[in-house]
């Protein structure tokens, strides 16, 4: 049985060819993997699947993990989390961009970025969906750092960049705060949501990919904060800023970006060491459910302050 792999817009692949009601050989299931790493995002398309079909399938990928907040995981499957839209916690992730009103939307970011050890991947499972609406993308950072110039990455491999969590948007440095109006529910403080406060994380400029050993940009702009101190690189405070900004920007290019339509049976798995993500949210009131296993991250990429 070969697999059948199609490219998607700009970044990732659709792989087809396989039947996860089946059982899947070693062979395939090593294929899967090598395509997961070759490629950082896979969509399957049409597979007919149950909660404990993804954790089964999941686990092709690594060891699974617990999500840390207990609330949302389901009872029966603890390995799955369930994300919904339309219920009566929205409101905390309700904001306002350019005068509407979005539920759920989230800047590019890596998963556990603020702890310096992101989980090394995630999968998610369209089980209830809006007509249209809540897309979700996904930018391939080894691409991203290809692309860019010699002596900008010669100065990446000299610098460390910090990322600080924080749970106001407002107070983060580099997303796009144009229009930007945070809810009357939006929380506060780490607290305000049971989050525990996380100290800085800081990462290489450029991260070496455990398992591949590709550089990987690192710059995302949820939650980055600085370069830490860039003088040892070279260059003053001013001068680091100013690469921050360039470096986001350049991430934002649509041509490092897959955005995922989804529909009823679609999973997506993507390389959360390689890949960041967001999304693009939902009108308020609409219903949305989304199950999602996370492949621990067996690594610390980064070291906190
Ligand atoms: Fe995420």
């Amino acid at each position: 049985m070969a697999l059948l792999v199609t490219p998607l817009n700009n970044v990732g692949v659709e792989v087809s060819g396989f039947d996860i009601g089946k059982p899947i050989s070693d062979a395939v299931k090593a294929e899967l993997k090598d395509l997961w790493y070759e490629h950082g995002i896979l969509l399957f398309r049409n597979q007919d699947i149950t909660p404990e079909k993804q954790i089964e399938f999941s686990r092709i990928f690594g060891p699974l993990e617990l999500h840390p907040l207990k609330a949302t995981t389901s009872e029966a499957n603890p390995e799955l989390f369930v994300l919904e839209n339309g219920s009566d916690k929205d409101k905390f992730f309700t904001a306002s961009y350019h005068g509407e009103e979005i539920v759920g939307r989230l800047d590019w970011h890596i998963d556990l970025h603020y702890t310096g050890r992101p989980n090394h991947g995630a999968l998610l499972r369209a089980v209830e969906l809006p007509s249209s609406d809540g897309l979700t993308g996904f930018g391939d950072l080894v691409k991203a750092y290809e692309a860019l110039d010699e002596p900008t990455k010669e100065l990446l491999d000299k610098i460390e960049i910090a990322y600080s969590f924080s749970m106001q948007r407002k107070h983060m440095r580099y997303v796009d705060l144009d229009g930007y109006e945070p809810g009357p529910f939006s929380p506060k403080k780490p607290s305000d949501m049971n989050y525990p406060d996380f100290s800085d994380a800081v990462y290489p400029g450029a991260v070496t990919h455990p398992v591949t050993g590709a550089k990987v940009l690192g710059v995302v702009e949820q939650f980055l904060d600085r370069v830490v101190t860039p003088q040892k690189a070279g260059i003053s405070n001013d001068e680091s800023i100013e690469l921050l900004e360039r470096l986001v920007a350049h991430t934002r290019k649509p041509e490092f970006h897959y955005f995922h339509e989804w529909r009823e049976g679609d999973m997506v798995l993507w390389d959360n060491w390689r890949a960041m993500h967001c999304a693009t949210g939902t009108k308020p009131g609409v219903r949305r459910v989304i199950n999602r296993t996370t492949i621990e991250g067996g690594v610390t990429l980064g070291r906190t302050l």
